[in-house]
């Protein structure tokens, strides 16, 4: 659609439109990749939960995810397409995070002199450093399970353990192992609870789900639903684990 340039207010018109069209495209990526970010956690979560049901279930889960397609795929080969999409949203989530927070920079370069956080939600306010402690999280998590396989509770490198994804994650946050894991795992999961109740709100707002006060606390409701079902079906296993119930 074209827009009106002439008169004085012609050109800049133009550009904070433009600005503005932008800055939507960027909500709406943000909203799509933190989907996908969702999809996967409850998939992966399913997945965790499956351990209450003993080490048959939970390492079946493990490899029906690699052979899942076989033979049209190679073995692994859903494994690896997972693996591309969740990179790719995870760079385009940083990306326009980092490219959304430098215009709202500029678009006030003088911080206000008195910073009251009038009315705004502690998980609206921690978005920026729980993104950057659940990035953190994620590194640490995939150097214990998946890179290197840290074998923490044993306290080495042993073979039945790091080649056995049930035993791996029960001597990772059993009570013979180090408490701290389970504890590091439950403040990660906060750190996860808080940007999902901001992002899930987030997003039905930038999707113009939030223009009335019951749809504004619909969308507050599902975010803290999403918030807690994940957080909490996460803690499960390791809380459980410590516990003895999960051995
Ligand atoms: C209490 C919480 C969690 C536990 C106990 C847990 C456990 C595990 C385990 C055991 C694996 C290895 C699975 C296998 O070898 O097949 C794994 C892999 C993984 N986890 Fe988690 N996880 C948790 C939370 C999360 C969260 C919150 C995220 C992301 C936001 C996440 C992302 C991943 C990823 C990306 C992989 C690698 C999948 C792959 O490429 O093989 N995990 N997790």
């Amino acid at each position: 659609m074209a827009i009106q340039t002439q008169g004085p207010a012609g050109p800049s018109l133009v550009k904070g439109a433009r600005a503005a069209r932008t800055t939507i495209a960027l909500k709406m990526m943000m909203a799509a990749s933190g989907i996908i970010f969702i999809l996967f956690v409850l998939l992966h979560m399913y997945g965790n939960l499956r351990a209450f049901w003993g080490m048959d279930a939970f390492n079946s889960y493990a490899e029906g995810l690699r052979e899942f397609g076989e033979p049209e795929l190679p073995h692994a080969g859903m494994l690896w397409i997972i693996r591309g999409v969740l990179i790719l949203a995870l760079v385009v989530h940083v990306a326009s995070a980092a490219i959304l927070a430098s215009r709202a920079a500029k678009a006030r370069p003088v911080k206000y002199q008195v910073k009251k956080n009038l009315g705004s939600s502690l998980s609206s306010r921690t978005m920026r450093w729980g993104g950057v402690t659940l990035l953190v999280f994620i590194i640490w998590h995939l150097l214990q399970f998946t890179i290197v396989k840290v074998n923490i509770g044993a306290g080495g490198q042993d073979d039945s353990i790091t080649k056995n994804p049930y035993q791996l994650l029960v001597h990772s946050f059993n009570a013979d192992s180090h408490a701290w894991m389970t504890v590091i795992y439950l403040l990660a999961m906060l750190a996860l609870a808080m940007h999902l109740h901001h992002g899930t709100f987030s997003s039905l707002q930038t999707l113009g789900w939030t223009n009335s006060a019951t749809s504004r606390r619909r969308a507050r409701a599902a975010g803290w639903v999403v918030a807690i079902v994940i957080a909490g079906g996460f803690s499960l296993v390791p809380l459980f684990t410590l516990f003895g119930v999960i051995k």
